[in-house]
């Protein structure tokens, strides 16, 4: 069974996605935002998954190899197993390549399309990886049903499809390069005329006003296709995507934008630093509400990357037992704590530089100290101990449920941007 297009299956054979030089192995590990095992244990196993105990990975999807390659390096040595299902021979052969170079045993390659899955006798998986790949189906419904088929009780999804009103240039360059390519039988006459359309664009194409959003177009001929020249591609909405994964398919949803986190999906943080006096009302609403908002109001998502479990299976904050840690920051812990020990001003203003965010943050009385015992191997408990060890506070030392209250801001903020997160110790 296969519900992908003809087209879509010779656009991967012909281009495979994302184009890779397997010799590349030897210089650089290319890293997928999603598939970091930090964050799937923060999302989607309450940071309680130690990754040893016969972890099983499905990318269903997975071209030429870039989540397949990160996760079979971040457990090699463990008994985990990988499946790399791909429709495409030529993708899954760069792949395969690229694992070669790496003396990578720990992955296994299956050429069928997903949609096959129940019947191919994989087992079930832990985590499934399905990345751009559900957007190209005719139905995607059949798609996500066969991927949830194949996935454990416990299990998570990590997946991306394209979002409608940040793609909203590349939809219309879609549209016109159909009409432009309508008597262009070929592959290479459809890519050559799309190469001179980007060109010679006037500014005030939409495509142009927002060409900051994509890259795909800047690589090459398998990036300009997948873009611009795509036979099967659609999109959703937040609200979209609550309607058909959750309402439909009873999952949770937990958004984790590529270098942003959560930010985007939050009205307040992306409005910051304005916090406009209507704000009070959104965030009283209902978080998709909030989340639907906030994908209007920014503009820039083009895509919707997140995790999906059975109920919440985030990492709670409140447990003394979890350990906080750094994230895709160099910043350590004592190094911010440092930083809000010299700024007297209150309310303090957070300038984070990679998510571009400015946000007054209220790092309470206990903020900093917490701030300076963070480590990536100390409990909250260890933390809080230290803590109220201190000169300062010995007299009247604050209990674990005073420190959790006046971290939670500072907590909040760091999460959201994906830079303090939680795991546990047999983690
Ligand atoms: C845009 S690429 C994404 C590759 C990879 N997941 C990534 O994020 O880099 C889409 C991939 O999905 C594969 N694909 C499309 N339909 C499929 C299906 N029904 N079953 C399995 N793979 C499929 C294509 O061959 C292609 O390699």
């Amino acid at each position: 069974m296969n519900n992908s297009l003809p087209q879509v299956h010779e656009q991967y054979e012909a281009l495979p996605y994302p184009p890779r030089e397997p010799a590349e192995e030897r210089q650089r590990l290319v890293t997928t935002w999603l598939d970091s095992l930090a964050m799937i244990n923060h999302y989607c196993f309450a940071g309680e998954q130690d990754f040893k105990d016969g972890f099983r990975v499905l990318v269903a999807g997975g071209g030429t190899g870039d989540t397949t390659i990160y996760l079979a390096e971040q457990l090699r040595g463990t008994n985990a197993r990988i499946v790399h299902l791909d429709l495409s021979e030529a993708s899954i052969a760069i792949a395969r390549r690229r694992a070669e170079i790496r003396g990578l045993d720990n992955i296994q390659w299956v050429q069928e399309s997903l949609l096959d899955l129940p019947q191919l006798d994989l087992g079930q998986f832990d985590y499934i990886n399905c990345s751009g790949v559900l957007h190209h189906l005719q139905d995607p419904d059949a798609g996500l049903r066969s991927l949830k088929q194949v996935l454990a009780v416990d299990g998570a999804i990590g997946m991306m499809v394209y979002a409608t009103y940040g793609r909203t240039g590349v939809y219309q360059m879609q549209e016109l390069l159909r009409q432009i390519n309508a008597d262009t039988d070929s592959m290479a006459g459809r890519l050559e005329n799309a190469r001179q359309l980007l060109a010679t664009l006037p500014p005030t194409n939409w495509f142009a006003r927002g060409e900051q959003l994509v890259f795909d177009h800047r690589h090459g001929d398998a990036g300009i296709y997948d873009l611009l020249l795509h036979a099967q591609d659609r999109s959703y909405t937040v609200e979209q995507l609550y309607a058909w994964l959750h309402d439909e398919h009873g999952f949770h949803i937990e958004f984790s934008d590529v270098g942003r986190g959560r930010s985007p999906y939050l009205p307040q943080l992306i409005l910051a630093p304005r916090q406009p006096p209507f704000l009070a009302k959104v965030r009283q609403m209902p978080l998709r509400r909030q989340q639907a908002i906030a994908e209007l109001i920014g503009g820039t998502l083009v895509m919707h990357a997140f995790f999906l479990t059975r109920g919440s299976r985030v990492a709670p904050y409140g447990d003394p037992a979890c350990i906080p840690f750094f994230c895709h920051e160099p910043i350590t812990g004592p190094e911010l704590s440092a930083i809000i020990h010299r700024n007297t001003a209150t309310p303090f203003i957070m300038q984070h530089s990679h998510t571009g965010i400015t946000v007054p943050v209220d790092t309470g009385r206990f903020g900093k100290f917490i701030l300076k015992y963070i480590d990536g191997r100390r409990s909250f408990e260890e933390v809080f101990s230290l803590v109220r060890a201190e000169e300062k506070f010995r007299r009247s030392p604050p209990n674990n449920e005073t420190l959790f209250g006046d971290f939670v801001a500072l907590y909040e903020f760091l999460n959201a941007i994906e830079r303090l997160l939680l795991t546990r110790r047999r983690a």
